[in-house]
């Protein structure tokens, strides 16, 4: 079958080491789907995973963790889903990826699609989603009922994939006061698109932008980009009892003291750890995208894919990577069949 990926022999990680390739077909096995993929996007984890050491196992490296398709064929011990049923899901990094014309994936990770969106604005949704729903509703346990309501949150990197996400949920799940960082007026649209209530702007001092609204402090913080340049910052706007929760590593240790006053809290989101670790609630992957489904047929999510490629294959997703790592995403790029 047709997939994009880097050959076994190729120690070479650049974009050029993506081309198109001809692999074995894939087969279902105990609780896992055989997808049928109509249309991937493009995450940040692809350029780390293409530019990671190869594995060795004289295997080609198919990447992709944001997918969109129909299941063809189930394993035996599928409960969830049947062929035919309209999927979307991030997946696991254990596997090889979505990069592909067929694609295996533990039912426990997908969701049903929104019915209302074809196969390319759902594959921009599975991992932004996930990641901002965790971010927001487990890690920092902001309440799924209302009752934070009117409460403050700062999404520090808002017009990007996740961000874009994270704005919605914020508003339209989490009812929260929502203030976006965005550096470009393009950006800054975006985000007020989607419904944030304030902009700043991070290439700026965001303490004094806040000041500006009247806003010293902060309930939480959602942090989407450069950990390390933002912690002192985050540090000072977040309120005494608040949560900061950051998606990106950090390049060194952080200070936490500096939150040791306030008794705020910080936590690590990672939207792989389900998959990576089978933890026991892996299933709250599917019920998430079931949700998320739900809240875009209900009009109170939108998709955020911005840019379509027509076409999977390896010229296109070249193109894809070199635009993701210009850094300066709004949404999200899909790949449609
Ligand atoms: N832990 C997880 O589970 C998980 C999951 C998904 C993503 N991530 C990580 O989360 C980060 C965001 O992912 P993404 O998919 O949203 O990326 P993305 O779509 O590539 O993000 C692009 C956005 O980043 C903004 N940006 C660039 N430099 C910034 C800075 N210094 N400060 C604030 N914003 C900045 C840009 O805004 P302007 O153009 O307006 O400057 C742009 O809109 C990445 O580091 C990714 O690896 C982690």
């Amino acid at each position: 079958m047709k997939a994009i990926g880097i050959p076994a022999e190729t120690s070479d990680r650049d974009i050029e080491s993506l081309v198109d390739l001809d692999i074995p077909f894939p087969v279902a096995e105990g609780r896992d789907l055989l997808v049928r993929v109509e249309a991937v996007s493009v995450n940040p984890v692809d350029i780390k995973m293409r530019s990671a050491r190869p594995h060795g196992d004289g295997r080609p490296r198919i990447l992709g963790w944001d997918a969109a398709g129909t299941v063809v064929d189930v394993g035996s011990q599928v409960t969830l889903f049947v062929p035919g049923d309209r999927v979307f899901y991030a997946g696991s990094l254990l596997r090889p990826g979505c990069n592909a014309e067929l694609h295996l994936v533990d039912e426990r990770l997908a969701g049903a699609m929104p019915a209302s969106l074809g196969f390319a604005e759902a594959a921009a949704l599975p991992v932004a989603s996930l990641a901002g729903w965790e971010a927001l509703f487990e890690r920092m346990r902001i309440s799924t009922n209302g009752d934070d309501a009117g409460k403050t949150v700062l999404v520090i990197g808002g017009a990007g994939g996740v961000g874009s996400m994270a704005i919605q949920l914020a508003k339209a799940v989490g009812k929260l006061h929502v203030i976006a960082t965005a550096s470009r007026a393009e950006s800054q649209a975006w985000c007020s698109h989607l419904g944030a209530d304030i902009v700043v702007d991070h290439r700026e001092d965001l303490s004094a932008q806040l000041a500006a609204h009247n806003i010293r402090t902060v309930d939480f913080i959602l942090c989407l980009a450069d950990t390390d340049r933002y912690f002192s910052t985050m540090a000072k706007l977040i309120k005494p009892h608040g949560h900061i929760c950051s998606l990106v590593e950090s390049e060194s240790p952080l200070p936490m003291n500096e939150l040791r006053g306030k008794s705020a809290s910080f936590s690590w989101e990672g939207m792989f750890t389900r998959s990576l670790h089978a933890t026991p609630d892996m299933i709250e992957q599917h019920r998430i995208l079931n949700r998320i489904a739900s809240l875009i047929d209900a009009g109170k999510l939108r998709s955020t894919a911005k840019n379509h490629f027509k076409g999977l294959n390896a010229n296109n997703l070249r193109q894809a990577h070199a635009l993701l790592e210009a850094g300066n995403m709004i949404g999200k790029l899909v790949l449609a069949a």
